[in-house]
């Protein structure tokens, strides 16, 4: 697959150098793109780096929100001519500490995080993964030959759903489907699967004893 990573810091470098390693072609983005150089080098050859503009001109098969929650309004609305039937996988978190009070919000809301990302990339097809993964485990449990660590997601559709769940074992993760956007609260910050770093059967358990 073609994956636009929007936002090559903490978690979006990890999980691009994750997928570069398992033979998708990643197209890494920064607002200073010359400064990716490094990561560029370490993901190898199926990586290249991007302004956030070219990665959306590439027209990708997944962009990966991996930058700030309070940039969702401004990249949904300034690339809405790039990204219709794209998957827009949402790994951000509303911190209104951070991001403001456009999070406070979000946070107080009577939806959940991800249907405000879907309400913003409304042509696109949204889908939540990764935001609840503790960056230790990213890096050190991808491709883990012993016990896998399992990954709750969930998706607005079947193409984003079948997407996601490929996604995350092409890294060695288990993906444990939560339901669609509605089912998410349980994935935001300080609920339940938030931070969680169990195997399958004990995901599988915390998301059906809700
Ligand atoms: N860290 C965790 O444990 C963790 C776990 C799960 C989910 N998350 C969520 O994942 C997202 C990224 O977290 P992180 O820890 O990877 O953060 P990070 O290391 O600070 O990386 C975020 C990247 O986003 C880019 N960025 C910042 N503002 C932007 C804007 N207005 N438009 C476009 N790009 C922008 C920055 O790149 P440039 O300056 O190069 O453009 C930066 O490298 C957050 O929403 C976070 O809540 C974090």
């Amino acid at each position: 697959m073609k994956i636009g990573i929007i936002g090559s810091g903490k978690i979006g470098g990890t999980l691009g150098k994750h997928w570069a390693s398992a033979g998708h072609n990643v197209l890494f983005s920064s607002r200073h793109p010359k400064e990716l150089g490094s990561l560029v080098k370490e993901a190898g050859e199926n990586a290249s780096a991007n302004t956030v503009e070219e990665v959306f001109e590439a027209k990708a098969d997944v962009y990966v929100l991996a930058m700030p929650f309070e940039a969702i309004d401004r990249l949904s609305e300034l690339y809405a001519g790039e990204y219709a039937n794209s998957v827009i996988l949402d790994i951000t978190n509303p911190y209104p500490e951070r991001d403001g009070e456009m999070a406070q919000e979000v946070r107080d809301a009577n939806y959940n995080a991800s249907e405000y990302t879907a309400t913003k990339f409304s042509t696109a097809r949204t889908a939540k993964a990764f935001n609840t993964i503790r960056a230790s485990d990213l890096k050190e449990r991808a491709f883990d030959t012993g016990e896998k660590l399992a990954v709750p997601f969930a998706a607005q559709d079947e193409h984003s759903k079948e997407t996601v769940q490929q996604l995350i074992e092409d890294i060695g993760f288990d993906a444990v489907y939560v339901g669609n956007l509605s089912d998410t609260k349980i994935m935001d910050p300080d609920e339940k699967l938030y931070g969680m770093s169990v195997d399958k059967n004990e995901l599988l358990q915390a998301v059906h004893n809700k």
